[in-house]
């Protein structure tokens, strides 16, 4: 019962995106090693209607069993398959690395060590494993004319969780989402995006969204078009340079570690 309790109480902290602001003493070591000044704060973005709250999923995906864990943290960062399943996620995989910085009043940045971090997004074809998620599920790509289904796939994880190392770095290997659309008759489709929502200790939590670019990326030209009339990434109470800051770059992983799949690489800027 208490965990039903917690969890619900989670609920409604996520729900309404607000974080209590808790103490920052002892999060920030001083002297350290690392530090640097200027870098932008990560600008905040709708939670929107799909994050996996428990009883939400269409198809429940649980790789961990320890069930004092939400659902939405009950999945590893591999969202490209689902332990115990032999086949792939269908679409362009990619990998979102960096690190957990909290920016003090001073400027300073700090990396966050054990930050949880929670991603979710749409499958390739551009549907959410959702109860939710039902609304044009068969629409024309505005740009061919061709029939898009945004379809189930069975072996996405849709979700999943990353926790902070000791420097703050974190990494999620997901597919390229399906972009889906908003409102047709205004031309409104939400570009591909990945969510996400941070939760480090004493430090308010974010919720926000990242965006894709790169000449590797499947239909780039498209999604550059996209990403230009988004109505929320495109939201006037976001400046001109943090909505450049959450369009992420995918390539080729110059370090050469990353090889089946696009590099983007992200560092999420907290303050208070
Ligand atoms: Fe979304």
């Amino acid at each position: 019962m208490k965990q039903k309790i917690e969890n619900l109480s989670r609920r409604n902290f996520i729900k309404t995106g607000m974080g209590a602001l808790g103490t920052i003493a002892g999060t920030l070591a001083t002297g350290s090693a690392f530090s640097q000044v200027l870098s932008l704060k990560t600008p905040r973005q709708t939670l929107g209607p799909f994050f996996p709250d428990e009883g939400d999923p269409v198809h429940e995906v649980r790789e961990n069993l320890d069930f004092r864990l939400p659902v939405s943290e009950a999945n590893d960062n591999d969202l490209t398959f689902i332990k115990g399943h032999s086949g792939k996620a269908r679409g362009q995989t990619v990998y979102v690395k960096g690190k957990v910085l909290f920016k003090s009043s001073n400027g300073a940045m700090e990396p966050q060590r054990g930050a949880v971090i929670i991603m979710w997004n749409a499958s390739a074809s551009g549907r959410y494993n959702h109860r939710g998620d039902i609304d044009t599920t068969r629409f024309k790509h505005p740009r061919t004319g061709e029939w898009v289904e945004r379809t189930h796939d069975e072996n996405f994880q849709y979700w999943g969780r990353a926790i902070t190392d000791i420097e703050g770095n974190y990494w999620f290997k997901t597919v390229v989402p399906g972009f889906y659309p908003v409102d047709i008759e205004k031309g409104w489709y939400r570009p591909p995006h990945l969510h996400f929502m941070i939760m480090a200790p004493g430090i308010p939590q974010l919720v926000t969204q990242l965006y894709f670019k790169g000449e590797q990326i499947e239909n780039n030209d498209f999604l550059k078009s996209l990403n230009a009339k988004d109505l929320i990434l495109r939201d006037q109470r976001l400046s001109t340079e943090e909505q450049e800051n959450v369009i992420v770059e995918f390539q080729s992983d110059p370090a050469g570690k990353f090889t089946d799949g696009l590099v983007g690489q992200y560092d999420f800027v907290l303050g208070l």
